[in-house]
């Protein structure tokens, strides 16, 4: 690693605790994280990994007030959860803490007041929405209105959902306030602004300049933002959840969340370590590391180095390795649409499958662009690496140790070309695998780490030490030690990817630790070494297991377009006479049957009480003909006949949308007259 730097502070995005963490944030932030702070560990360096719960914002203030609870309520029981969680995918915190600790809110109001002393903020008096009856000012989320771009009815302040524009809440047309329905009035108030201009020129020279090896999309976003110019910021709410503003007259307000919570990795660094953790901030020998995903990046990269520029104590990160997006099953991960893997579900759900969860999301992660976790690829992974490659690899070695040598590790005798070729391949491993680690490529370093694995299985197949254990066993001792040295070389590999198998493969091998060091070696267990037995390290998965995520997520994808339902408007009023002018008969379908050269139309022949009559009906998409043979249909018998594709159409078939967009055919509920007319 780089000399410069003599400890590692990693942080990792603090999850906001209003719901459950997702693959999503594990595959962006946790994940590659803590691989990095295992690697950096097992190396023997200075390393500590800071995490903690985002207990503020707007979002958890709407939750509460949604649920009839409080805000404290909301993230006492999403952060129990998300930290539980993470501490059972083995997620190697040094620290989790939250931003409602006494720790974080003294730091976070300090560190405002010394930027507010040190005159690096601007006051502005701006206009903003404000509920009287509720008396309080309205943060963007908590109004709706009408969007001045598409006209939809239910735009929220921030943004419209139906086309996309981000809005400000002033802009909405007929807003109403989300907490008494009431229309608020504009009022003015006085906020704090980072005046993110002054610090352009320095971001600018930090980052475009010194950092060009930045991952290409962190660096890209920056230099965009960069060149549309930076404009101040109001790093102050009024809100009554957050931090309170500690300057004179500042009742009802606190500060903005993304002023407060990057300042959480330096409360929770204090909270780890309260006599050193100045040395992790403050020393230019600290190389500081922030994980996040591509929506923290303007915040990480521009908005907290200018705080710490104003503040003048800090060191700014070396790094921000953002990530893309992970998608599932082709669908943006959702929180609100409840369209995610959740982690604490995944857990109960896969007991002791820690690593299989890992070793998917390590594999797809979005590095560079977004990704998709699809269930069959989980299945696909699980089944046919790390089973039918890991695995299988490690259960042969052992096992064969245990029928030829009695679990007893033999001594290696003089090498053959075949096994210096298979030494060969990975004599290099751990500098091209750590490599990888230290620019952030884990999707490669895994790869690594399973071409050991087959390189491992393929010795196996080549040497045959089954077919010389007959004739020649001084061959078996040396292939089966190679062997072994390949599979403690695994072990090695695997820690800071796997590290339930990896704990579990020490086990097997009877050894207490690894060292790094010793990666790509091939002495590393002794001859006369005892091996324990070998237990399964994977088990294959069944598609039954399989499908029923599946069907949950099916499941959810209904629940979905039933709660996004809207029923239209309902037609101007009718009366009796205009209702009566319609002749709405039932019928019996007695054929049915496609119209040729078309996709869209079935042709009915009904009997009708009247002698019959063809009615085409635009509803092909959604029936096989031939289920529909036999049912009873409503259709409307005085509109005046007309020809489509050439077939005459002598009526129409009424129908009704499901929750899905597909027509279904309505129809009486019980049997009924063909003829019977409906009123
Ligand atoms: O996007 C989020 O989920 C934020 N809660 C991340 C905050 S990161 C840091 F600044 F605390
Ligand atoms: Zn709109």
């Amino acid at each position: 690693m780089d000399k410069k730097f003599k400890r590692t502070l990693v942080t990792t995005a603090l999850p906001y605790a209003n719901g459950p963490v997702h693959i999503g944030h594990l595959a962006g932030v946790y994940v590659p994280a803590d691989i990095y702070t295992r690697y950096l560990r097992l190396r023997g360096e200075d390393v500590i990994m800071i995490g903690g719960s985002d207990e503020h914002g707007v979002p958890i203030t709407i939750k509460a007030q949604k649920e009839g609870v409080t805000p404290q309520d909301i993230v006492d029981r999403y952060h129990n959860i998300i930290k539980d969680s993470m501490e059972g995918l083995g997620i190697s915190f040094d620290v989790y803490s939250r931003t409602t600790s006494d720790m974080h809110h003294k730091t976070a109001s300090d560190f405002f007041r010394k930027l507010y002393d040190k005159g690096e903020f601007i006051e502005k008096t701006s206009v903003q929405l404000y509920d009287e009856k509720a008396d309080q000012y309205l943060a963007d989320r908590y109004v709706t209105g009408t969007c001045p771009k598409c006209g939809n009815e239910r735009a929220y302040g921030d943004q419209c959902e139906a086309c996309g524009t981000s809005l400000n809440a002033t802009d909405l047309i007929n807003p109403v306030s989300a907490i008494t329905g009431n229309t608020p009035v504009l009022k003015e108030t006085k906020h704090w602004y980072m005046p993110l201009d002054k610090w352009e020129p320095k971001l600018r020279e930090w980052i475009l300049e010194q950092h060009k090896e930045w991952k290409p999309n962190v660096y890209g976003q920056c230099k965009s933002w960069l060149d549309d110019h930076l404009q101040p910021r109001a790093v102050t709410r009024d809100l009554n959840w957050g931090i309170p503003v500690p300057v004179e007259g500042a009742d009802g307000k606190v500060l903005y969340v993304w002023f407060d919570a990057p300042i959480g990795y330096i409360s929770n660094t204090k909270e780890l370590l309260p006599d050193t953790w100045e040395k992790y901030w403050k020393d230019p020998e600290t190389r500081i590391i922030h994980f996040i995903g591509k929506d923290n990046i303007v915040f990480h990269c521009l908005i907290f180095p200018a705080m710490l520029m104003a503040e003048g104590s800090y060191q700014l990160p070396e790094n921000v390795p953002a990530n893309e997006f992970l998608n599932l099953e082709g669908d943006k991960i959702s929180t609100s649409r409840n369209w995610a893997v959740w982690l604490h579900e995944y857990l109960a759900d896969f007991p002791g499958k820690q690593d299989v969860l890992r070793y998917v999301l390590t594999a797809n992660a979005p590095e560079s662009k977004d990704n998709d976790f699809t269930w069959r690829d989980f299945q696909a992974r699980n089944n046919n690496e790390l089973v039918a490659i890991l695995g299988n690899f490690v259960n042969r070695a052992l096992v064969l140790t245990h029928k030829y040598f009695g679990g007893v590790i033999p001594e290696a005798h003089e090498l053959q070309d075949i096994d210096r070729e298979a030494l060969n391949e990975f004599k290099d491993v751990k500098e091209t695998l750590g490599a990888n680690i230290e620019n952030f490529k884990f999707r490669e370093a895994l790869k690594d780490a399973m071409n050991l694995a087959r390189i491992g299985n393929k010795y196996l197949a080549d040497t045959e030490p089954w077919k010389l254990a007959k004739t020649d066993m001084t061959r078996v001792e040396t292939i089966m030690n190679l062997a072994l040295q390949i599979t403690a070389n695994l072990a090695i590999a695997f820690e800071p990817f796997l590290p339930f198998s990896a704990e579990k493969l020490r086990g097997m091998l009877n050894i207490e630790a690894c060292d790094w060091n010793k990666l790509g070696e091939i002495d590393i267990l002794p001859a006369g070494h005892a091996v324990n037995k070998p237990e399964l390290l994977f088990e294959k998965i069944e598609d039954e297991v399989i499908d029923a995520q599946m069907q949950r997520l099916e499941r959810i994808k209904q629940e979905n377009i039933v709660a996004n339902f809207k029923p239209k408007a309902v037609a101007p009023q009718v009366t009796i006479d205009d209702f009566a002018k319609l002749d709405i008969r039932v019928g019996t379908v007695l054929e049915c049957s496609k119209v040729k050269k078309s996709d869209k139309l079935l042709e009915f022949k009904i009997e009708d009480g009247m002698g019959g009559r063809t009615i085409v009906s635009g509803i092909a998409k959604w029936y096989e003909p031939e289920e529909l043979v036999g049912k009873q249909v409503c259709f409307i018998a005085n509109f005046p006949p007309r020809k489509l594709k050439g077939v005459e159409s002598q009526g129409m078939i009424l129908s009704a949308e499901d929750a899905d967009g597909r027509l279904i055919v309505i129809g009486p509920t019980g049997p009924v007259k063909p003829g019977a007319s409906v009123g």
